[in-house]
């Protein structure tokens, strides 16, 4: 199948995009194919809501069902942008129809859900597979790991890390916020110092009055990695007042930071402000239509995909596994499964 797509490339045809879930991430990457990607054509949208599929599909094909955008003769690769809950037999059924996959992030909500995805497409789908990382193209991270390869501030001691979004999904649990929210970090964090995260401690203090009974936001997550270096992740997802992402990457002799990439400022009224974004997309624009970019290419061509891996996206649910081992037993640190 591969060999079959690299030869449309090579004679000028397009990859026939199928998008899977037509919601705020499935629109948005519709999106982002049809106008900034070159090579790629969206040929079809499913979504279990057919007017969300219609909508997003913008005159291609709109399915209310995954499985059977999955076998349209029509679609050379599958973009997974479904809830969490069915990505794991979305990304079967894709694989073993030799299609190529992007998945977004979670690979599954749960570590046995991932390992058994793995175990069900083998070597020759996990080859097909890539997920949706896409902080691992965004220009302001990889800036930041090309200095701390490059030694800029000397070795790393600690990075602080915070999270926030404007609004929680619906349903959302304390567990749900790592599997869905802080797994960015689990990813990010190790691909960022080049170390695996070896063990992990979660711990929450008063909870927003904005969630049920029980659900733990904000929480702090505790990561250690293999090089020693101590990482903190302060998510909170009812934050009110804005998308927000923050890291400081500490080192020997000096600190990294990201900044506010607002790029408006207002002066008025002897004040001066800055907007945030409403949620992740503004500050993720460039990141999504580069990964998306890299993938069709790396399809199209029948190279590698230098997006974030199977595998990555399985450490990622080791580590997310470990953090709720430790969220269920009073926050102790918990070693990361290998
Ligand atoms: N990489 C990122 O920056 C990023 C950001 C946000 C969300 N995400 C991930 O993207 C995915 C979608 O998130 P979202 O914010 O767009 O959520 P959303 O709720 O806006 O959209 C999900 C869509 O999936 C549809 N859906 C549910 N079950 C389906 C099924 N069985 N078959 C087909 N469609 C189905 C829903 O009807 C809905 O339209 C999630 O997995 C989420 O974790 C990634």
């Amino acid at each position: 199948v591969v060999d079959l797509i690299a030869a449309a490339a090579a004679v000028g045809q397009p990859l026939r995009v199928g998008v899977i879930g037509a919601g705020i991430m499935g629109a948005d990457h519709a999106n982002t194919l049809r106008r900034s990607v070159r090579g790629a054509e969206v040929t079809a949208v499913a979504d279990v809501d057919l007017d969300r599929a219609k909508s997003a599909a913008a005159g291609a094909t709109a399915y209310d069902d995954a499985f059977a955008l999955i076998a349209d003769p029509a679609v050379d690769a599958v973009l997974i942008a479904s809830h969490d809950s069915v990505h794991a037999a979305q990304v079967v059924a894709a694989a073993r129809a030799g299609k190529a996959v992007l998945c977004e992030k979670p690979l599954a909500p749960t570590l046995a859900e991932g390992r058994q995805v793995l175990r069900d497409i083998g070597a020759t789908g996990e080859a097909l597979l890539s997920l949706g990382f896409m902080r691992r193209f965004d220009p302001a991270h990889t800036e930041l790991k090309a200095a701390i390869d490059a030694g800029v501030i000397g070795p790393v001691l600690r990075v602080t890390g915070a999270s926030r979004n404007v609004v929680s999904y619906p349903d959302t649990t304390s567990e749900s916020i790592i599997t869905n929210s802080v797994i960015h970090e689990l990813d990010s964090i190790p691909w960022l110092l080049g170390s695996p995260v070896t063990s992990v401690a979660w711990l929450a203090g008063r909870a927003t009055s904005k969630v049920a009974a029980g659900v733990a936001d904000p929480s702090l997550t505790l990561l250690r990695t293999a090089d020693g270096v101590l990482t903190s992740v302060d998510m909170y997802v009812n934050a009110e007042y804005g998308y927000d992402l923050r890291t400081e990457v500490l080192g020997e002799k000096g600190a990294l930071s990201l900044t506010d990439p607002a790029l408006l400022a207002v002066d008025l009224g002897r004040h001066r402000s800055t907007g945030y974004p409403l949620d992740w997309r503004p500050r993720f624009a460039d990141a999504y239509r580069l990964e998306l970019g890299a993938w069709v290419a790396s399809v199209a061509a029948g190279t590698p995909s230098p997006l974030a891996s199977a595998a990555d996206g399985l450490a990622a649910s080791r580590v997310a596994a470990a953090v709720i081992a430790s969220m269920h037993e009073g926050g102790r640190w918990v070693e990361v499964d290998r």
